[in-house]
């Protein structure tokens, strides 16, 4: 069996499911926000340590104002609907990326939710918000950088370099998924997910299923991970 204890998802192709359904692309997201608590509960109930979820990149701005707004309030869709649920459930949030550029209200429902479930003992669910890989490496470079100037720090291994990322008290990334068949990475965790098994899927996001989640799982076991050694 493969250690599996953290797995990252881009939850990719809300647009396409609402645009198949003659709905606005913001119904796709609000579907998404659905699967979320959806998949985050059962993921915890199968014993995972570590479930992270793309939920907005930092060239997400890029969209037009009125879908970035939409986007903006699913945080509190999701807590006022499901944080008592994860609560129940032990789950902890967490968050990586900038929450500086979060408008205030997001802003402050995600470090209510944080601080509120900061004691439980279950799942991390781990969401990436205004993330992007290269920001977070140059984010740590310069923290580095700065450590180096003030003594803190004077050897730079990928030991000491982990310790710099957003990513520093979570377990590996064992499994990576993307849904909606499109075959990239988009600037998620580009330092973690070195070796990191990778799944794509042809599923929309607010499709995607538990049983397509077991499923991953039991393709992710039939992997031979031998992280660049000879077995
Ligand atoms: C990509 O689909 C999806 C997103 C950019 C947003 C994903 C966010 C959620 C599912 C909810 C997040 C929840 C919380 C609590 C913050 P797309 O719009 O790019 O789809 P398309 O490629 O089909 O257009």
């Amino acid at each position: 069996m493969n250690t599996l204890e953290h797995i990252a998802i881009i939850m990719d192709g809300n647009g396409r499911w609402a645009k198949q359904r003659n709905l606005p692309r913001t119904m796709g997201h609000k579907k998404g926000v659905e699967k979320v608590r959806e998949i985050a509960i059962y993921a915890n109930e199968l014993g995972l340590k570590c479930l992270t979820l793309y939920a907005f990149s930092t060239e997400n701005w890029k969209r037009p104002e009125q879908e970035v707004n939409y986007l903006m309030s699913l945080p509190k869709v999701f807590f006022s609907s499901y944080l008592k649920e994860l609560m129940a459930n032990n789950i902890r949030v967490t968050m990586i990326g900038d929450l500086k550029r979060i408008p205030e209200e997001a802003r402050k429902i995600f470090t209510d939710a944080i601080e509120k479930t900061s004691g439980n003992t279950g799942m991390i669910l781990n969401f990436a918000l205004n993330y992007g890989g290269r920001d977070e490496i140059i984010r740590a470079c310069q923290k580095y950088a700065q450590d180096y100037k003030d003594g803190i720090t004077s050897n730079l291994d990928e030991e000491t370099f982990k310790n710099y990322l957003m990513t520093s008290d979570l377990p590996e990334v064992d499994l990576m998924i993307r849904t909606s068949n499109e075959i990239r990475i988009s600037n998620f965790l580009l330092y973690q997910l070195a070796y990191s098994e990778m799944m794509f899927v042809e599923t929309f996001w607010p499709d995607f299923s538990c049983q397509d989640l077991d499923k991953c799982i039991a393709e992710y076991q039939m992997r031979k991970r031998n992280f660049g050694a000879v077995k």
